[in-house]
């Protein structure tokens, strides 16, 4: 299953998707609050039911004894969102200043992740918070770079306003150039659409010059459940968010799957017959909007 990093240019619903889709997946699932800003579920969805002795901070001093540590701590230190345990969390940061001690954690942090869903079958979603750019390339502390160059896709989460977009034009260059150049190549790279405002998918597509991999709904109280916790609202298994998320893991698996074939026959990337076989195959419902 894919490894799947989400970033924005600027808050706008990175960590309310990540959670609805390690929510909606049909697989187990994990997701990795890592954001340098700090996290936000454990005060939030979480309800501060897990303290701070708990979590991705502590993945930093396990890291400095050694690879085996480091995996043996990640697994005591992930959260049962559900009774079976088949959709864990690692809540992220309390403090923004524990970000640079992180700085050497998350190599090894991303090869954990890339085992847990290669060798696990896990569906992983990675929230890596807002990006923030030095020099035209992703800044050392304020994220954590190398898990978005190792993701098998590296979603840039937009709205379809003309704020969102706005932002969206001056990041998405430096992360495409930035994926090429240091990550696993620039067509990691794509669009997650929270529909909200006038923009659909073809048109921010067409705008950011990167494709619309899924598409989520805009879905106040169904976001708000994932912001604040609580009780669930009236509908929620059936609620606009969850439903179109679960289809947004299946579409992104795919992309992820197609991404792989390529990678291994690059022949598909130039034959468009092929190509065109190949997106049928692993077409699994198509791109809302
Ligand atoms: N799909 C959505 N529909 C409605 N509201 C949303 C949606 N996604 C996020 N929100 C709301 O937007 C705000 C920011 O969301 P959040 O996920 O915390 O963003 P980020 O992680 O990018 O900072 C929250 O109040 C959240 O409830
Ligand atoms: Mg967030």
């Amino acid at each position: 299953m894919p490894v799947t990093a989400l970033v924005s240019a600027k808050s706008c619903g990175v960590t309310t998707a990540a959670l609805a889709c390690t929510l909606a997946s049909k697989r187990p699932s994990l997701l990795a609050e890592c954001d340098p800003a700090g996290g936000t579920i454990r005060a939030g969805f979480l309800q501060g039911e897990v303290g701070a002795g708990f979590g991705l901070y502590h993945l930093a001093a396990a890291e400095r004894t050694g690879p085996d540590a480091l995996a043996q701590a990640f697994a005591s230190h992930l959260w049962p969102m559900d009774e079976a345990g088949h959709r864990k969390v690692l809540p992220g940061l309390t403090d923004p200043a524990q970000a640079a001690a992180l700085g050497r954690t998350w190599p090894a942090l991303s090869d954990v992740l890339h085992v847990l869903a290669e060798e696990a079958g896990y569906d992983v979603f990675i929230d890596a918070g807002r990006l923030a750019l030095e020099s035209g390339h992703l800044h050392p502390v304020l994220t954590p770079a190398p898990l978005l160059h190792q993701a098998d896709l590296a979603l840039l989460v937009v709205r379809g306003t003309e704020q969102s977009l706005t932002l969206a034009r001056h990041v998405i260059d430096p992360l495409r150039t930035e994926l090429a150049e240091r990550g696993s190549g620039s067509d990691a790279l794509g669009l997650l659409l929270i529909e909200d405002g006038p923009y659909r998918a073809h048109q921010v597509a067409e705008a950011l010059k990167t494709p619309v991999l899924a598409g989520l709904p805009f879905d106040p109280p169904t976001a708000g459940y994932f912001t604040t916790g609580g009780r669930p609202p009236r509908g929620y298994a059936r609620s606009p968010l969850l439903r179109h998320a679960r289809t947004a893991t299946e579409q992104l698996e795919a992309a992820a799957s197609r991404r792989q074939i390529q990678q291994q026959y690059p022949a598909c990337g130039t034959n468009p017959q092929i190509a065109g076989v190949l997106q049928r195959l692993t077409e699994k419902g198509g791109t809302r909007g």
